[in-house]
């Protein structure tokens, strides 16, 4: 069954129609730039020429960066405020002709490692991690996604773990990989506190690096990094999986 999945960012909109029981794009994945400001329609619009290119109209998935319940966006920290209270999955649905399921970013990137990446048939806890604009989460027990879990705001030194150690921050402030790895593990340190993990999957912009920080993380945890093939697209994979709603995913209602 394929299943088109589109994968909403803050500098990028990607789509591609996918095999959700093998976890292959199957046609080229498209990138349209998110217009700025990224306002509900605007962003819709992406949304629909993207189904369009794929001359595609049935179920789709979308995820999006924020905290999503029942299609409805409940925060906006790196996206702009008008999302809030936004009903996306009927904004987006309008546009494409089909049932639309709308989900955390990094939920959606999750729920493609837990199938097809890193944390294939791993039991126990396993938390995803996205270094990227900011920190997504996403924590499985025995496989089972306890969404919209937003461990990027945990507070570190008093400030969001986001605004010290994601991506961007390591980028604006120029630090080096020790020091940003420092921050990160220090963040790590306080999820083992809380969640006693079995893995922990590191994802997004900043795991094409990982041979650049892996060496400086300090982890009790068992550490992997999120494979080369899935990198730009677990988020795309894993909103057309959930979208689709596979026999066996045991997924929550989203
Ligand atoms: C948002 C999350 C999102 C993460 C990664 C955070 O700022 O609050 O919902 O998953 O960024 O995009």
């Amino acid at each position: 069954m394929n299943i088109l999945g589109i994968d909403i960012g803050g500098t990028g909109i990607k789509g591609a129609p996918v095999n959700v029981e093998t976890g292959e794009l199957v046609a080229e994945r498209l990138r349209i730039p998110t217009p700025q400001p990224a306002l509900p329609n605007a962003v819709a619009d992406v949304v629909d020429a993207i189904a369009k290119h794929f001359d595609y109209s049935g179920p789709a998935g979308v995820t999006f960066p924020a905290i999503i319940k029942k299609g409805v966006v409940y925060s906006a920290t790196n996206v702009h405020e008008s999302w809030i209270a936004t009903d996306a999955g009927a904004l987006f649905g309008s546009h494409l002709g089909g049932p639309v399921t709308v989900v955390n970013d990094a939920d959606a990137a999750g729920i493609a490692e837990m199938r097809f990446g890193s944390g294939r048939g791993r039991g126990g806890v396993v938390i995803l991690l996205t270094f990227g604009t900011g920190i997504g989460s996403a924590i499985f027990y025995d496989g089972r996604l306890l969404p919209n879990s937003e461990f990027g705001h945990l507070k570190i030194r008093g400030k969001d773990a986001e605004k010290r150690a994601s991506e961007k921050i390591r980028e604006k402030q120029n630090l080096e990989w020790n020091e940003w790895a420092d921050r990160v593990s220090e963040f790590l340190a306080e999820l083992e506190k809380l969640f006693s993990p079995d893995l922990f999957i590191i994802g997004g912009g900043v795991s094409k690096k990982a041979e650049k920080f892996l060496p400086f993380l300090t982890s009790r945890t068992e550490v992997l990094v999120e494979p080369a093939q899935m990198r730009n697209e677990a988020g795309i994979i894993g909103a057309a999986c959930i979208s689709a709603r596979l026999p066996g995913m045991d997924l929550p209602e989203i």
